[in-house]
């Protein structure tokens, strides 16, 4: 399976012939200047929650594909209102698509639209796609919500925020890590902002004296997992 980095918590899974992209944020990212997101191709796209910093390209990038949409189920209708066709809206609950399973967990975080609309509860995901299990967490601090996940699941990877002040930071991931049981982690959500700036050498060699891996891939950068 494919990972690919877009910055902020945007990144592309390509797995079992399919693209999945996650809350697409990219153009107005200055660390993400060098993404051409008229490039962007995608057959899914999951959004875990209504703030900017995950649904800017959105809207775009949901046209531009014509993907099919995995949203809460506010964030979907306010989707729709914008003229976006394709949309799956769920909520807390699991579904099989023809690519796998997603469920939609809890995050402990909140939600809104930048033009004032409810956008709904925040979520994460746990994605099964060709026998592996993920977990994208979206926004979230810790919460003992996640440890229901090490019953449910033998994840693979977790997709984390690290940067903390909106989030877990990288101690607060580790937690989390042990709560899901999943020792493989990749980092998002980190450096876009100077408040959630972090040392990623630090971040890999806390999570290395714990006996975890803390994956960081460059903006761009593609790495199989
Ligand atoms: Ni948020
Ligand atoms: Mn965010």
């Amino acid at each position: 399976m494919k990972y690919t980095y877009y910055g902020q918590s945007c990144f592309l899974l390509e797995a079992a012939g399919t693209k999945l992209l996650f809350d697409p944020f990219i153009s107005q990212n200055p660390l993400a200047k060098a993404i051409d997101i008229t490039k962007i191709e995608a057959d899914y796209i999951l959004v875990s929650h209504a703030h900017g910093d995950h649904i800017g390209d959105l809207v775009t990038l949901a046209k531009q594909t014509n993907a099919k949409v995995i949203a809460m189920v506010e964030l979907g209708d306010w989707l729709e209102s914008k003229g976006v066709k394709n949309v799956h809206s769920m909520n807390f609950g699991k579904y099989t698509f023809d690519f796998g399973t997603v469920r939609m967990v809890w995050a402990a975080h909140s939600a809104g639209l930048p033009d004032g609309s409810y956008g709904g509860n925040p979520a994460g995901f746990v994605v099964e796609i060709e026998n592996k299990q993920l977990y994208f967490a979206g926004d979230t601090g810790l919460t003992l919500e996640m440890k229901l996940l090490a019953d449910l699941y033998q994840l693979d990877y977790a997709i984390l925020p690290i940067g903390g002040n909106y989030t877990m930071d990288v101690e607060d991931a580790i937690i989390s890590s042990d709560f899901i049981n999943c020792n493989k982690v990749v980092g998002v959500h980190y450096n876009t902002f100077p408040v959630i700036e972090i040392d990623t050498k630090l971040a890999k060699e806390t999570f290395e004296a714990k006996g975890k891996t803390l994956l960081l891939p460059a903006i761009g950068e593609t790495i199989d997992i």
